[in-house]
């Protein structure tokens, strides 16, 4: 049985109606179409209730039509066009399709991916603010995403880890990602791969706007720890990404059509669900706003207790 929140009956202090998706992550939110231009106000308010929530659901925004997809994105920070520049929109090179249709014998979107948490586009040096993702086509069953908060993780993490993690980078690699999980894809170019070299950022990091610390690994992305081999990182990166994306910090969402999910890829990882990728149809176009090099806010005197 699906479990619909109630809307609050009153707007929230920051001027757009919200109600919890989760206790911990998530909130819908109402009375927004994503088709009309924002006032400032109100784009401030959704700003911070991305920042403060992590993930952001606005229903039935069933007639939103690509540019429009593109404008609201837009007003968060520049667009990126993903590397993998086969599955960018014809017209809309900011938006990436994402979908095992197949018209004319081409794939129309990435399909097979996804299925492992991560954030996007984490391997850049200055990685994703965010990502829109706007449900056209679904599954009746399965084909659902999951996010992970990363916010919560990193605060009932065991200190002892917590401390680790505080005094090291991580690797993000695409083409070892690419290479290891994307097999069944065309390769990638040795063009590509150069836009793309490996990249270390803090295990943990400072949201700019909340000002709180959220884990920012995952297992699928991250390809090892600075200093040291793959194989002695590996068991590590396993551990701590079992235990964030524990049930109690994850939201799945089961998407319609018109569902449009507005996801912070600083403090949440998330994941694709399997469904039937033979005889269903699933197509979701995502835009991915630039965000700024991930740091972390650290007194030394922190590691000394
Ligand atoms: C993505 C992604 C998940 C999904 O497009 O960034 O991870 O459910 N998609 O398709
Ligand atoms: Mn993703």
């Amino acid at each position: 049985m699906e479990v619909r929140p109630t809307p609050s009956s009153a707007p929230t202090s920051s001027g757009i109606e919200t109600s919890p998706l989760t206790p911990s992550i998530g909130v819908e939110v109402h009375g927004i179409d994503l088709s009309r231009p924002l006032d400032d106000a109100t784009l401030a308010a959704v700003r911070r209730a991305l920042a403060d929530n992590s993930i952001l659901l606005f229903r039935e925004q069933t007639d939103l039509a690509p540019a429009e997809l593109v404008a609201f994105s837009a007003r968060f920070g520049p667009l990126e066009h993903h590397v993998v520049s086969d599955f960018l929109l014809p017209g809309h090179p900011e938006i990436f399709v994402v979908s095992n249709i197949v018209e004319n014998g081409r794939h129309i979107g990435a399909y097979g991916g996804a299925k492992w948490w991560h954030s996007d586009l984490s391997y850049m040096p200055e990685p994703s603010l965010g990502s829109v993702f706007q449900c056209i086509e679904c599954p009746r069953d399965g084909g659902e995403t999951e996010f992970a908060g990363m916010y919560a993780a990193w605060e009932e993490l065991a200190p002892d880890r917590q401390r680790w993690l505080l005094q090291r980078r991580a690797i993000h690699d695409y083409a070892w990602h690419y290479a290891t999980y994307l097999s069944h894809r065309k390769p990638l170019t040795e063009e590509q791969k150069a836009r793309i070299p490996p990249t270390a950022h803090p295990c943990v990091r400072t949201h700019p706007e909340t000002g709180r610390r959220a884990l920012y690994l995952s297992s699928s992305l991250v390809h090892r720890f600075e200093g040291m081999s793959f194989e002695e990182s590996r068991p590590i990166l396993d551990e701590v990404n079992e235990f964030a994306t524990s049930p109690r910090f994850v939201y799945r969402h089961r998407w319609r059509p018109g569902d449009v999910v507005f996801w912070d890829n600083r403090s949440t990882i998330h994941r694709a669900c399997p469904f039937d990728e033979q005889g269903a149809r699933r197509r979701m176009h995502r835009t991915t706003i630039k965000g700024d090099r991930p740091f972390l806010e650290l007194d030394p005197s922190e590691l000394d207790a």
